[in-house]
């Protein structure tokens, strides 16, 4: 089968399309034949091996596991002897960022316990759009954000992969939205369902003296003070990024200080892959695909995910066979 492969750290000039061994299902596993993988930020840090305590995890001098590519939808071709959820046949999507990743490439053997069914209506490379960057929306508002209906939430990010489903599914939970972006991103996240938008070139949202009782955040650019001076006296603020100090903020914000901040860090779930599944086929999310790249053009996806602009997800389809297909550029609309 054909792989999109690394063998050393690096940019992503190091990715090689290589006939690689189809794998083999062990006894709890499935095979998927990959139709679609979606591209997230994730895999970069793998690919560069950044930050370099990673290493210690993905292998000190070169990655263990030389495929990339977590967030798959496909079709089960085998499944492995002791797998009773899945048949030959069954279309299924998952996270497999927690067990060795490998969906770049025309097949990938997966634990059956870390896939969900694909609803049959739901198309592969919509499917594929929501794994990492769905879950970590779902439990970054839900879990840690303890989100409620009608509380003012601010979105900063909200153009990206995670941001942009991030503003659907807190509108799903009745809240008020307010979206930050870029200028260019305001029409495609005012078409999402934010009742406001703040375009980050022209106004600074922690300036504007109305508090939210929830930030999500997952841009992690300004000073915890900033953040904190945006949030109602007992909101909550979640970021994806990674701000050290806020492991500090007992001290920070003293006893008397309701508000809560929080790194977060996504889990992957089936249950709540499939439960946003059902969001998926219910027509009330609608991941915005930016663009499609055919497997043999991938490094050119990653090399675009790495420049931090992309509006929604970045998709990576595999045929039946990888054809010379012409990647194409979406409008930044929201697929009706
Ligand atoms: N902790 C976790 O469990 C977890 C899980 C998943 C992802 N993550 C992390 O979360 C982050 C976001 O992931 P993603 O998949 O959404 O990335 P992404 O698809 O690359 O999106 C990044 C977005 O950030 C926006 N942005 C850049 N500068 C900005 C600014 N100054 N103000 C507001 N928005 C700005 C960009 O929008 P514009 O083009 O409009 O600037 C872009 O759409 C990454 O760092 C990723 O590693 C963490």
């Amino acid at each position: 089968m054909q792989a999109l492969v690394y063998t050393q750290y690096g940019s992503p000039d190091v990715l090689q399309l290589q006939e690689v061994e189809k794998p083999t299902p062990k006894a709890k596993e499935v095979l998927v034949k990959v139709q679609a993988v979606s591209v997230n930020q994730a895999d970069l840090h793998l690919l560069r091996g950044q930050p370099v305590f990673l290493r210690l995890t993905l292998g000190l001098f070169k990655p263990r596991n030389p495929i990339l590519g977590s967030d798959i939808a496909g079709r089960v071709e085998a499944v492995g002897r002791e797998v009773t959820r899945f048949q030959p046949g069954d279309t299924v999507f998952g996270d497999l960022s927690g067990v060795g990743r490998g969906g770049f490439a025309e097949y990938v053997a997966a634990p059956a316990d870390d896939l969900s069914l694909k609803p049959a209506s739901v198309p592969f490379e919509t499917a594929a759009s929501v794994p990492m960057a769905g879950v970590t929306a779902l439990q970054g508002l839900r879990d840690y954000g303890h989100i409620q209906s009608g509380e003012r939430v601010l979105i900063n990010g909200a153009s990206g992969g995670v941001g942009s489903l991030a503003v659907q599914i807190a509108k799903i939970f009745g809240a008020e939205v307010t979206a930050v972006c870029s200028t260019r991103k305001v029409e495609m996240v005012r078409k999402l369902g934010a009742d406001r938008v703040i375009d980050y070139t022209r106004q600074d949202f922690t300036q504007t003296g109305q508090p939210y009782d929830l930030i999500f955040d997952t841009v992690a650019n300004r000073s915890i003070a900033d953040y904190r001076q945006a949030l109602t006296p007992v909101g909550r603020f979640v970021t994806t990024g990674f701000l050290p100090a806020l492991y500090f903020q007992g001290l920070r914000l003293g006893k008397a200080d309701q508000r809560r901040m929080e790194n977060m860090l996504a889990k992957p779930n089936t249950k709540d892959l499939t439960f946003l599944g059902e969001l998926l086929e219910a027509g009330q999310l609608t991941p915005t695909i930016d663009r499609h790249y055919p497997l043999g053009e991938a490094a050119n996806a990653l090399r675009y995910v790495g420049e931090g602009h992309a509006a929604g997800k970045v998709l990576i389809s595999i045929p039946e066979r990888d054809k010379p297909t012409i990647h194409q550029r979406s409008s930044l609309a929201v697929p009706a």
